[in-house]
């Protein structure tokens, strides 16, 4: 077994020669030199300044020597490790100002190139239409309500007097939910509304529902299978169909300007009793048939009106089926397409446009509040 070794007591250790000293302290030098980025000064940092770098270890066997070749070799050490130190203080220095300079141009932004421009979007001209339809009824005193727009059978046809075989039902092609016995449709029209709020509150009713509904239409200029309608009811003690004409005019001249009134020519819904088709007067021509240089108007070929919507006195078989006293409450309702509004409003020729979603066609109405 070997004890201590005592008596050891070198004169001369191989790191700390001056020679290997030097020749550390100037492969420290040239890696820090060669160094191209901070994370690469980072690396020979750990290598040649680091605890376990050659410098260190060297530096650990100077307590092994005798005081006056201890005295030299911690000069040389710590001259050595000074010089590296220095020229990594340096190194890093100028490394810093770099990366901060090429940031500055891989990061410069040209604040007078052009941007792309974002077209802002713009809420649907239906959706606007149909608000200010209800702002309409809303500043009358009334209510807007809403309905599904998968309805039952019941509400959409037999609720309102179109029983089963009532050849009217054929009037309105419809889209059928399977399965068949769920009795289930995309509602033809807005008028189960009238039916849901019958049976859901009493008298009296006034009420506006905007929705959107569907057919089995086929898509052109003036046909779609999902379109809008927005329905009226008023049930109430002795409403009669006056105020009928009445609240339509007014409605009209609200979304056409004065003068803008309507007609009613005599017409069938199995829900009213007596019914009418209700026509405006034609909003360019203002009822004279004719534009200014004497041609027949094209707007409305020279009738004078325009077609807008259905109405018609509430059928007591309607208020019978929806639980309200038909000797006691009369009512009438009305329905309008929105999309026909739109178009007679805003001169848009095809109704498509209206469904395309195009933002060229949708934007300039983002300009209406
Ligand atoms: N629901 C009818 C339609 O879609 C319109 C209408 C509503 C007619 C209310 C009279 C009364 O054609």
């Amino acid at each position: 077994m070997s004890g201590p070794n005592s008596d050891y007591d070198p004169v001369e250790v191989t790191p700390l020669r001056a020679d290997e000293v030097e020749a550390m302290r100037d492969a420290a030098l040239d890696a820090i030199a060669g160094a191209q980025d901070l994370a690469a000064l980072k690396q020979v940092r750990l290598e040649h300044a680091g605890d376990r770098s050659p410098l260190a270890l060297a530096n650990r066997e100077i307590g092994a020597l005798p005081p006056q070749a201890r005295k030299e070799a911690g000069a040389r050490v710590g001259k050595a490790r000074g010089e590296v130190n220095k020229a990594l203080g340096q190194r890093t220095a100028v490394l810093e100002a770099e990366h901060a300079e090429r940031i500055l141009v891989e990061e410069t932004v040209d604040v007078t190139l052009p941007t792309d421009r974002v077209i802002a979007g713009a809420r649907h001209p239906i959706t606007t239409m149909s608000e200010r339809i209800a702002d309409v009824f809303v500043s009358m005193g009334w209510e807007i309500a809403e309905g599904p727009q998968v309805e039952a059978e019941w509400l959409n046809f037999d609720a309102l007097n179109l029983g089963p075989d009532h050849p009217a039902r054929t009037m309105q092609d419809t889209f059928w939910l399977e399965p068949a016995e769920a009795a289930l449709v995309l509602r033809t029209h807005t008028s189960p509304v009238q039916a849901r709020t019958m049976l859901t509150r009493k008298p009296p009713i006034y009420i506006a529902c905007p929705g959107r509904v569907y057919r089995t239409d086929e898509i052109d200029a003036t046909h779609s299978p999902v379109f809008h309608q927005v329905e009226g009811l008023v049930i109430d003690e002795g409403i009669t169909m006056a105020h009928l004409k009445g609240s339509l005019d007014h409605f009209a001249t609200s979304m056409f300007g004065d003068g803008i009134t309507t007609r009613f020519r005599p017409s069938y819904f199995p829900f009213t009793e007596p019914s009418a088709e209700v026509d405006l007067v034609c909003f360019v021509c203002r009822g004279a048939a004719v534009n200014e240089e004497g041609d027949t108007c094209r707007t409305c070929r020279g009738e004078g009106w325009i077609e807008w919507g259905g109405c018609g006195v509430v059928n007591p078989r309607v208020l019978v089926a929806c639980g309200v006293d038909p000797d006691t409450y009369t009512g009438f309702a009305f329905g309008m397409g929105i999309d026909r509004t739109l178009m007679f409003r805003h001169n848009v020729e095809d109704l498509r446009d209206v469904f395309e979603g195009d933002v060229r066609f949708t934007q300039p109405f983002g300009m209406e509040i």
